[in-house]
C-alpha cells in the first residue's frame, strides 16, 4: 500500500517518543512491502516560537494531504501564560475540529506484568480491558461564547457547554459498534442530574441503543464513574462520554494501568483520516533525557494501521511486539522501580529498538 503520514513531534518528550514510532513505521514498511511517505511538520510551542502560530498553514496543508496524522505532544510551562487562542494546545483543537475528528478512542488495557507499577492492587486490575469513547469536537472545548470579559468593573470568564442531538447520535453509534465487537456493554457517562446537555445525551443514547439490541446499555453519573474506575474497573467494556468528562476520566483510567506512558489514542471522523497520539502529555520534567516511555506512541501507530489503513495484521504485529517486550521485563524508568518483573532498565531509544527487533524477527 502507498501511504502518506503527517508526523508532528511537538514539544517536550514528543520528539523522542515519535522518533521511536517512526522506527516502527519503517520496520513495518519494510517487512510488509508498503510504500510509506513521512511528512514532518512543526506544531505546538515550537511552532509558536518560530512562526507565532501553534498550527502554521504549512503544517495544516501537510495534514490535509496525508492519510493519517501522528502527533507526539504539545505544550509546556514556557507557553502556559499565553492567551487561549495562542497556546500550543490550540493546535490540537484546530486539528480535531478542522478535520471533524469527533470520536476519540482510548483503550485502557492492563498488562499483567505492569500491574505492580500501579497504585491499585493487582487483583483489582487483573483482566481490566475497556475502551473510552470520548466525544471530541463538542462540549466545553468548542462551545460559544468562550471569553474573558469585564462586567460591572469585574473580570468574568465564560465557557459554554453545548451539544446537538446529531453530535450525540454519531458518537453513540461509534460506541455501540465498538461494543458489538467486544463484550457488548456500553456505560454512558453523564451528569444528567444537573446538566441539560447530559439530559439530552441520555435521551439520544437511549434512542440509538434501540438499534443495538445485542448491546447492554447502562447510564452512570460521572462522579460515580470516577469512583468506579478505581473501585472496580473490570465492570467496564465501553465507556461513552462527552468531551470534558472523557478528558478527565481517561487520565484516571490510564494511570491505574501502571503508567500513562503505555496508552495510545485515535481520533476519528467519518472518513479514514485519523489523528493518533499518546494520551500522556509533554512531560517537560523528563524531556530530552532519553528516559521517556515510547510505547504509547508506538501503540498509537498500531491504531493508525488498524483504523486509517485497515491493515489489521500490521497493527497486531506491533501490539504483539509490545506485549513481548513487556513480558521480557525490559522496562523504561516509569515502569521499572518497584516492579518485581523488571529485569532490565532501558532508555527510550533502546525500547524503540527492541520493539523493531521483535517485529523484524517475526517472532
Ligand atoms: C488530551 C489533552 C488535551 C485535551 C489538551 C492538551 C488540549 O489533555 O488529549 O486529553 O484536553 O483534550
Ligand atoms: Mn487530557
Amino acid at each position: 500500500m502507498k501511504l502518506k503520514i503527517a508526523v508532528l513531534p511537538g514539544d517536550g518528550i514528543g520528539p523522542e517518543v515519535v522518533k521511536q514510532a517512526i522506527k516502527v513505521i519503517k520496520t513495518i514498511e519494510k517487512k510488509y512491502g508498503h510504500k510509506i511517505e513521512l511528512l514532518e511538520g512543526i506544531v505546538g510551542g515550537e511552532a509558536i516560537d518560530k512562526y507565532g502560530d501553534p498550527l502554521p498553514d504549512e503544517t495544516w496543508k501537510l495534514c490535509e494531504e496525508s492519510d493519517a496524522i501522528l502527533l507526539g505532544a504539545v505544550g509546556g510551562p514556557k507557553w502556559d501564560n499565553l492567551p487561549g487562542e495562542k497556546r500550543p494546545e490550540k493546535a490540537l483543537l484546530k486539528l480535531r475540529g478542522g478535520f471533524n475528528l469527533f470520536a476519540n478512542i482510548r483503550p485502557i488495557k492492563v498488562f499483567e506484568k505492569l500491574s505492580f507499577s500501579s497504585t491499585i492492587k493487582p487483583e483489582v486490575l487483573k483482566g481490566v480491558d475497556f475502551v473510552i469513547v470520548r466525544e471530541l469536537t463538542g462540549g466545553l472545548y468548542f462551545g460559544k461564547p468562550k471569553e474573558i470579559r469585564v462586567e460591572n468593573g469585574e473580570e468574568m470568564a465564560i465557557d459554554t457547554m453545548t451539544y446537538k442531538a446529531s453530535e450525540i447520535k454519531r458518537i453513540a453509534h461509534v460506541a455501540f459498534k465498538m461494543a458489538q465487537k467486544r463484550n457488548k456493554k456500553v456505560t454512558s457517562v453523564d451528569k444528567a442530574n444537573i446538566l441539560e446537555c447530559s439530559r439530552l445525551w441520555r435521551k439520544i443514547v437511549d434512542e440509538v441503543s434501540k438499534e443495538y439490541m445485542d448491546v447492554n446499555l447502562e447510564h452512570m453519573y460521572v462522579d460515580n464513574c470516577a469512583m468506579q474506575i478505581v473501585r472496580n474497573p473490570k465492570q467496564f467494556d465501553v465507556i461513552l462520554t462527552e468531551n470534558t468528562f472523557g478528558d478527565i476520566l481517561s487520565d484516571e483510567a490510564a494511570v491505574i494501568t501502571g503508567s500513562i506512558g503505555m496508552l495510545p489514542s485515535a481520533s476519528l471522523g467519518e472518513g479514514t483520516k485519523g489523528l493518533y497520539e499518546p494520551i500522556h502529555g509533554t512531560a517537560p520534567d523528563i524531556a530530552g533525557k532519553n528516559i521517556a516511555n515510547p510505547l504509547a506512541t508506538i501503540l498509537s501507530v498500531a491504531m493508525m494501521f488498524r483504523y486509517s489503513f485497515d491493515l489489521e495484521k500490521e497493527a497486531k504485529d506491533i501490539e504483539n511486539a509490545v506485549d513481548k517486550v513487556i513480558d521480557s521485563g525490559y522496562f523504561t524508568q516509569d515502569l521499572f522501580t518497584g516492579n518485581p518483573y523488571a529485569k532490565q532498565l532501558v532508555s527510550t531509544e533502546e525500547m524503540g529498538d527492541l520493539v523493531c527487533k521483535i517485529i523484524e524477527g517475526g517472532a
